[in-house]
């Protein structure tokens, strides 16, 4: 072992205590009643890095969710490395469906449950056990930029950016806010898809009739709403949408058996997978339709009424090298075209989020696969992500010299966004002695 994986693994306790505490933080700042969480959680955060050493640490705004900024100068000629996590989370879901509560880190078998202890409390954990292995003093200037509305899709990230455009430039940009191929294959993530989403909503009548007089003459909006987002796949579950960007699929060299796709998914009994190509193909490199919500009459609520007009969300995941406002224009026209019997159709534009694709090469590169290859005994993968991180893109554009990472503490366990959200705390190890030995390599005359 060398000395600096010997330090992390000394403070790797008080790394996993502090996280356990910022688990404790209900810090969603998609339900404005818990934004008070979040400027908790802001200031619980700036107190760790703080406390780790940092000399000069601010939490920051730009009319939207607070963010913290630490930095710790960089020596002579080394250069400054940008360290991103988000502190905001996921709502939690329906608390009777976890194991244990939500916001009560939980440990068992090796993990630590609760809401955020992966996505993306562990990122700052990690960052923290980094500083702290040093001692509080890197061997290259750091800077940690913990944001506090990832969740909700970044929308002040870019203000944020403009305005502390100096304090946040860097050499190197570590986002650590992805995922493993397993709890002990690390990767490398090169390339993310985007996100567009929409709301539609579909009209016949201008107020609800009587089923029994009017049923089977004139049609009610919840069946036109089935039938138009019914179209949006195909028999196979191929995405139906004309005008999407679909890249050549190259052969992966990793993939999922449809065995593990089933464990990892926990798809049930008897149902199938959707979509053609391989397991990665559809998650990295297609895009995919989701509807994600639907606003009409509750069950409990239900009487025998032709309902006037239903609503639902839809969301679509880029793949990379597509263009998101096109992606919207496509799922627009599409939704415009397919509704049944002259329904009216309005469509609400939502989002959009940048994928991103890394030509991971070069010496930087080399230097992480060489600290990930030590701190986990195993050289790491490169892998794709269905999911989707926009800032990257806004990152990129403002510091287009930068060398952007990204790495992260989850692995097909994690269950981000789901219930029983968990970390593993082997993972944490590795990726905090990972990281740790990557800024070493980045110090000069290394
Ligand atoms: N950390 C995730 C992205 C991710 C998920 C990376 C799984 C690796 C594995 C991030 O917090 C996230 O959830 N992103 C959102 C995007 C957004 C605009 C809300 C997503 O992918 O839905
Ligand atoms: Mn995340
Ligand atoms: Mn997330």
């Amino acid at each position: 072992m060398t000395d600096l994986a010997a330090r992390v693994a000394e403070v790797l306790p008080s790394v996993r205590a502090d996280l356990a505490d910022l688990v404790r933080i209900e810090s969603v700042w998609a339900d404005p009643a818990r934004h008070a969480e979040v400027h908790r959680s802001a200031a619980a955060v700036a107190e760790l890095l703080t406390g780790a050493g940092f000399p000069d640490v601010e939490i920051v705004a730009a009319g939207g969710a607070p963010a913290v900024i630490a930095r710790h100068p960089a020596p002579p000629g080394a250069p400054t490395v940008l360290l991103y996590a988000h502190h905001d989370v996921q709502p939690e879901g329906d608390p009777a469906q976890w194991n244990s509560p939500p916001f009560t880190p939980t440990e068992a078998d090796g993990r630590l449950y609760g809401r955020g202890a992966a996505d993306d409390k562990a990122g700052i954990a990690i960052h923290l056990g980094a500083m702290r292995a040093f001692g509080g003093a890197p061997p290259v200037g750091l800077t940690v930029f913990v944001e506090g509305e990832e969740e909700s899709g970044s929308p002040t990230l870019g203000a944020l950016l403009h305005a502390h455009r100096e304090a946040l430039a860097a050499d190197v940009i570590v986002i650590a806010d992805s995922a493993n191929w397993t709890t002990e294959i690390p990767a490398l993530t090169v390339s993310l898809r985007g996100l567009v989403d929409c709301e539609v909503e579909v009209a016949t009548l201008d107020k609800g009739l009587h089923s029994g007089l009017w049923g089977g003459v004139v049609p009610d909006a919840l069946a036109v709403l089935v039938r138009l987002l019914a179209s949006l796949h195909d028999d196979d579950g191929n995405v139906a949408v004309a005008g999407l960007h679909v890249p050549p699929q190259s052969q992966q060299s990793l993939d999922l058996t449809p065995e593990q796709v089933r464990a990892d998914a926990r798809l049930l009994a008897g149902v199938r997978e959707i979509g053609s190509g391989t397991a990665c193909q559809r998650m990295w490199f297609k895009p995919a339709v989701t509807v994600i919500g639907i606003d009409t009459t509750a069950v409990a609520a239900a009487s025998n009424t032709l309902l006037p007009r239903a609503r639902a969300k839809i969301s679509m995941r880029v793949a990379p090298g597509g263009d998101p406002a096109a992606h919207l224009a496509a799922l627009r026209a599409h939704l415009q075209a397919h509704a049944p019997w002259g329904a009216q159709v309005s469509v609400t534009d939502g989002e959009l989020g940048q994928p991103y694709a890394i030509d991971a090469t070069g010496p930087i590169y080399d230097a992480v696969r060489a600290a990930m290859q030590t701190a986990w005994g195993v050289p790491p993968v490169d892998m794709g992500m269905g999911g989707s991180i926009p800032f990257i893109a806004e990152f990129a554009a403002a510091f287009p010299a930068a060398t952007i990472v990204v790495t992260g503490p989850e692995d097909p366990a994690s269950a981000a966004h789901s219930v029983n959200e968990s970390l593993d705390l082997g993972v944490l190890a590795r990726a905090t002695t990972a990281e740790a030995l990557f800024l070493a390599a980045l110090a000069p005359g290394d």
